[in-house]
């Protein structure tokens, strides 16, 4: 039994015209934990975490944040949406603003704080993702190729900036949707420390990612989904030793062959 329940869904069901997305998704993150969700390409993953911030709309079910109904619209959504910070893929930074005040924006924004206190303390977050002396350069520096039309090579680190400005908003929860994917080889693994010890603090999070040592050594639970369902939803090692679905059989022996 769950006993603090932080991200609760109840019978959602989500579609895109007549396709059905989510079907009958039953999920709880409680307080601490650390789900990682996997699956194939198109079963939903995404769509269920841009369902638990509202960023999409769903047809039936509920989504509870803390106990509370997800507010439909206004000022009211912004201060929930904000206690669910998303770290996705492709997390546009302002290139003309420097790291710190990427960081600095959400908060002064959504949270009412202002610029010095904010400053000081996305210098402190800036610190817990080791990243204190990059503050004030700039998401992507300017090439020697940029005169000539390529584009500005993006800020190697961004991984870690992206994880910096969601701590900003103050979440209670943070939900990642394939963080390392875009990420070279070398900076996967600071972005998965990161988050190890995100976890370690007790930062209540859901995992979008295909990192499964990452699964395996942090997560306190593992969801597979497939076509819009949740089909397992079971302790990591149970998981990964002994699959129940043929689905997430086959899933694991393409994955574990990469
Ligand atoms: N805006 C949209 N309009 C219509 N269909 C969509 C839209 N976004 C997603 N879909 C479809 O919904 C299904 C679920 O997509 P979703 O992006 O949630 O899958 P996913 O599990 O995150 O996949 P991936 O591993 O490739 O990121 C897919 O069939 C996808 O094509
Ligand atoms: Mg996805």
């Amino acid at each position: 039994m769950v006993v603090d329940p932080l991200i609760e869904l109840r019978d959602v069901n989500k579609y895109y015209g007549g396709l059905h997305v989510l079907q009958d998704v039953n999920l709880t993150v409680a307080k601490g934990e650390v789900v990682v969700v996997i699956g194939p390409s198109g079963s939903g993953k995404s769509t269920l975490c841009r369902a638990i911030n509202r960023l999409e709309t769903i047809r039936s079910g509920t989504i509870l944040l803390d106990g509370q109904p997800m507010p439909e619209e206004g000022k009211a959504l912004a201060r929930l949406r904000a206690d669910v910070g998303m770290v996705f893929q492709s997390f546009n930074l302002f290139a003309h603003k420097t790291v710190l005040q990427n960081i600095s924006l959400a908060r002064i924004r959504v949270r009412g704080r202002r610029k010095d206190q904010a400053d000081q303390c996305s210098r402190h977050i800036l610190g817990r993702v080791g990243l204190a002396d990059q503050a004030d350069k700039f998401p992507a520096r300017l090439s020697g190729g940029q005169q000539l039309g390529v584009p500005p090579r993006p800020f190697r680190r961004w991984g870690r900036v992206a994880i910096a400005r969601a701590l900003a908003m103050e979440p209670k929860a943070l939900l990642f949707d394939e963080p390392t994917s875009a990420l070279d080889p070398e900076m996967i693994n600071e972005v998965l420390e990161v988050m190890r010890q995100l976890a370690r603090e007790g930062m209540t999070m859901a995992v979008v990612t295909h990192e499964m040592g990452f699964a395996r050594s942090a997560a306190t639970r593992v969801v597979f989904m497939s076509d819009g369902r949740i089909v397992e939803d079971r302790a990591p090692e149970d998981f990964f030793t002994a699959p129940e679905s043929q689905r997430a059989r086959d899933f694991l022996s393409k994955i574990l062959k990469h």
